[in-house]
């Protein structure tokens, strides 16, 4: 790929002695507006040196450096220099790339020799997959691909939700009331129903809280009966699980849940002693974080029981050794926000200063449209009724639409379940936002039932072309006109975005991004016939047509998209 950064500061590098090429590579930024160019190269900083006003730093650069045949033109506006590119040349450069690097084209090596551990979804055993974990998920999702995507050794860890005292009462409440056919039979409701059962009736019996201690701690004391009911809990509920997962596309390399730190806690609340930074207090073993403004962390309980706080600490530490990570990152609710900012303090406290590099991503809630779904007040949402629905809906749309479409239920689980995965991505992931699932489902709109058919009908038009015209070698100075060019300019920018992307933890970035691009080719494609009598203007356009199917699917791909070539 041609950096369009470093060779404009090869240019300019030697009328501007003091400073360095990659200096000037890196103050070069896209301008404001698209009139004002492609690139704006600020003078400010060289006042002061050269003695002399920024404005007439950028004139003297600007005259020296035009007339270069990649500038269509080189002026000078008040402190700026602005490049404007040639637009057959740019779009030479560009389109040759995306068409040759195919399904890598905005990948790069940046991360190469970097390991990146994306924690998500870390859903709770035996509870529902419900609404609110698919933020986790996709968020999570999006940025294991990005990384992947920029060279990192990325590794996807679902930390589980499958340790804790919780584990006791579901034991106590499947003794008392369980029956394990019909657990079997519909796993996740039942447990939950039995798991209720136990608070209704613990808060009558609060015996019932102790016996529940009591399993936990036979669990934690590996006995068989305890471990096999927890296992079985865990399968049942893992398969349920991996079927939305399936759904989503969203694989992970490790299900390290909580549980698996249960024996390796000892040895971290050991060195917590030896470094001194607990105390106990009412037989509980605690960190003081007042220092830090911070409520204490709870590290053991009076039973000498261990806490979810105590399993992030050990979770860390074991992530370091075993990995060795540059970048641990935590894709996790707002709400958890003190629990992390807790826990690494403990464990900065412990001594590791790479625990700068743990990341905790935090996003907002997602609430429902009232009547979106025709819930029953109070209900939980699962995941996977709301996929459904999307697919059927999506099924009565095509058959309206397009009854005749071959792998008709294909592209319905495609578009229905992309279209809940785009919307969940589309905001800032910091920002709440209600999930609607008729304006997911819109074609018009900025979703992804849209661009996923601008994907299709550039698909279309490569597939209706006579071959010979694809076959044909491009000639660019075709491509010179501002529409084709505001296309080319975007094309250009994804491998920018997808670093932006990855930088900030934002896949939101991508998915506007993808709406813009397919935005203007739709605009593009309204106003200029792909195929003509002009065979060679056909052959120019079906290559910028062929190079925008390709980034919109790579787009696509990287927030969890698939990009059906017919719908
Ligand atoms: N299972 C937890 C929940 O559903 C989320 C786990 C987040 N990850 C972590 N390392 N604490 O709330």
């Amino acid at each position: 790929m041609k950096d369009y950064r470093k060779i404009i500061a090869s240019h300019l590098a030697p009328h501007l002695e003091i400073a360095t090429e990659e200096e000037i590579a890196a103050l070069i930024e896209l301008p404001k507006y698209t009139d004002m160019g492609d690139f704006a190269f600020p003078c400010f900083r060289y006042a002061k040196a050269l003695k002399k006003a920024p404005n007439l730093i950028a004139a003297e650069l600007a005259e020296k450096v035009s007339g270069d045949p990649l500038y269509e033109k080189v002026e000078a506006a008040s402190a700026y220099v602005n490049f404007t590119m040639d637009k057959a040349q740019l779009a030479e450069d560009v389109l040759k790339d995306v068409l040759e690097l195919g399904d890598l084209y905005g990948s790069s090596t940046k991360g190469e020799g970097k390991t990146v551990i994306v924690e998500f979804s870390s859903t709770n055993i035996a509870k529902p997959f419900h609404m609110g974990h698919i933020r986790s998920t996709m968020i999570g999702n999006a940025l294991y691909r990005i990384h992947k995507f920029l060279g990192y050794n990325t590794i996807g860890i679902n930390h589980l939700g499958d340790y804790g005292t919780q584990f006791g009462k579901l034991i106590v409440a499947f003794k008392l009331w369980g029956d394990r056919a019909t657990i079997e039979a519909d796993p996740i409701p039942e447990l939950l129903k039995i798991y209720v059962k136990f608070h209704d009736e613990a808060e009558v019996n609060p015996s019932l809280e102790d016996e529940a201690r009591n399993w936990f701690k036979r669990l934690e004391d590996n006995d068989p009966e305890a471990y096999e009911l927890w296992e079985w809990f865990r399968d049942i509920s893992l398969k349920e699980f991996s079927r939305v997962y399936g759904m989503l596309d969203v694989h992970f390399d490790s299900y390290a849940g909580e549980s698996f730190y249960s024996d390796k806690m000892p040895a971290v609340l050991e060195e917590m002693r030896q470094k001194s930074i607990m105390k106990v207090s009412d037989g509980a073993e605690i960190v003081d974080l007042e220092p830090y403004g911070m409520p204490p962390a709870l590290i053991t309980k009076k039973d000498g029981s261990t806490l979810y706080l105590t399993r992030d600490i050990t979770a860390a530490i074991y992530r370091k050794n075993h990995y060795n990570f540059d970048k641990n990152v935590y894709v996790v609710g707002a709400p958890q926000k003190l629990h992390f900012q807790q826990w690494m303090k403990v464990v900065e406290l412990m001594g590791y200063d790479w625990v700068k590099d743990c990341v905790h991503v935090e996003f907002g809630t997602v609430s429902l449209e009232e009547g979106s779904l025709s819930t029953r007040k109070g209900r939980v949402v699962f995941l996977e009724e709301v996929l459904k629905k999307a697919v059927e809906k999506t099924k009565e749309i095509i058959a309206e639409k397009n009854p005749n479409l071959e792998h008709k239920d294909e592209v319905a689980a495609q578009v229905g379940i992309g279209a809940v995965v785009f919307q969940e991505l589309s905001n800032n992931r910091i920002k709440d936002y209600t999930f609607s699932l008729d304006k997911t489902l819109s074609f018009d709109g900025e979703t992804g039932p849209y661009v996923q058919y601008t994907h299709a009908r550039a698909c279309s038009v490569l597939r209706k072309a006579a071959p010979e015209l694809l076959k044909q070698p491009v000639d660019f100075s075709k491509l010179g006109d501002s529409a084709t060019s505001e296309v080319v300019k975007l094309i250009r920018q994804f491998p920018e975005i997808v670093i932006d992307a990855g930088e900030k933890y934002e896949p939101s970035l991508i998915t506007r991004y993808v709406v813009n691009l397919a935005q203007e080719f739709n605009r593009f494609y309204h106003d200029h016939p792909i195929l003509s009598e002009d065979e060679v203007l056909s052959t120019a356009r079906l290559a910028l047509v062929d190079a925008t199917r390709q980034t919109i699917k790579n787009a696509l791909f990287l927030i969890s998209l698939k990009a059906p070539v017919k719908m």
